[in-house]
């Protein structure tokens, strides 16, 4: 009798914590540079299904890999996440990640935008598009990146600072696909044709191309998805007052990144780690992403959510993908020569 009601005891306990963790399980410690709301949603469905509690730390990628180097074997961390493919170059370069071999990671994740070894997977695929003003810009007049370094274009573009990883990651692109000189000669148009001297994200430059400010600006697609989405009425109409273009469909493809994961070296609880970057691949994860941070499967499976699969299919520059990081620093030279802020 006494056994039994102990049992129930611990039943309920088990339950009680469902959101929580299966009592002994160790939870899974995450050094992340994502911070979505969605991410959060994620972790606690992880949870819940699997029983292993989720413990992330959230900071900019570059204090995640210093952190991961000066820890060393006693860094409590056992997965890393970050939003930029260069980075996890860097981390492996840095010997920071342990290879992973898994029959569902390589399925489900393109083998051009992974890691050989499968030190790290992607998870979601971040397009680097352009936005441009519905009334003012005709279909097909911005098609390429290319298009907004004409002189046409002159106090007609907007774009974030070349500080940021996102800019960094598209010349480095373009640097991989057309040399150095010609990504340079196209970060000087640019920045030559800026309506305004960068400020501000990504956002930013949508809400002023539909405040009339410039006719086109270089965004990531899944923000023009949070305006489209957002609870304010004045985002969506920033977001409906614009065309989303796919650059480079006709070349290359659009410049991608991806947020990815892998398993740090001194994991401690690396088969939860394994199970984790799983579990970000699986249709109902890739769904979530969709439909609720606007990025892409990584699969370019548009069935998955409504956002992107009402902007439909487009090809991806794949062939500089993992060149990225080591472009970077070059990219951030010509961004300077070139007065890109
Ligand atoms: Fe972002």
């Amino acid at each position: 009798m006494r056994l039994i009601r102990n049992k129930w005891v611990l039943m309920s306990a088990v339950g009680f914590c469902g959101a929580g963790a299966i009592l002994g399980a160790e939870p899974l410690h995450i050094y992340s540079h994502r911070h979505y709301e969605v991410d959060q949603k994620v972790n606690a469905l992880f949870t819940e299904k699997t029983g292993i509690a989720v413990k992330v730390v959230n900071a900019e990628a570059d204090q995640l890999i210093e952190r991961l180097k000066s820890e060393g074997a006693d860094s409590p961390a056992d997965v890393l996440v970050t939003v930029d493919a260069g980075r996890m170059q860097r981390a492996v370069e840095d010997g920071l990640l342990q290879p992973v071999k898994s029959g569902v990671l390589e399925k489900a994740t393109p083998v051009a935008l992974r890691d050989a070894q499968g030190h790290w997977y992607p998870f979601t695929l971040r397009a680097r598009g352009i936005v441009v003003a519905k009334g003012r810009v005709k279909e097909g007049e911005v098609k390429d990146y290319a298009d907004l370094a004409k002189p046409e274009w002159r106090g007609r573009v907007l774009a974030r600072s070349s500080t940021g990883g996102y800019n960094q990651s598209l010349l480095a692109s373009i640097i991989a696909a057309e040399g150095e000189k010609a990504a340079e000669q196209w970060a000087k148009g640019v920045a030559r044709n800026l309506a305004r001297p960068p400020q501000g994200g990504d956002r930013d430059q949508i809400k002023a191309v539909a405040a009339g400010l410039a006719d086109a600006a270089i965004t990531n697609s899944y923000y023009l998805g949070m305006l489209l989405n957002s609870p304010d009425a004045g985002e969506r109409k920033a977001g409906a007052a614009v065309r989303l273009v796919f650059p480079n469909q006709s070349g290359r493809g659009t410049h991608c990144n991806v947020s990815a994961a892998g398993i740090t070296k001194h994991a401690k609880n690396a088969e939860a780690g394994r199970k984790y970057l799983e579990f970000l691949v699986s249709p109902e994860v890739q769904n979530i992403y969709a439909e609720g941070s606007f990025e892409h499967p990584v699969s370019m499976d548009l069935s998955l959510g409504g956002q992107v699969g009402k902007w439909g299919a487009f090809k991806v520059d794949e062939a500089g993908f993992l060149r990225l990081g080591e472009l970077s620093a070059t990219a951030t030279r010509l961004f300077d020569r070139a007065g890109w802020k």
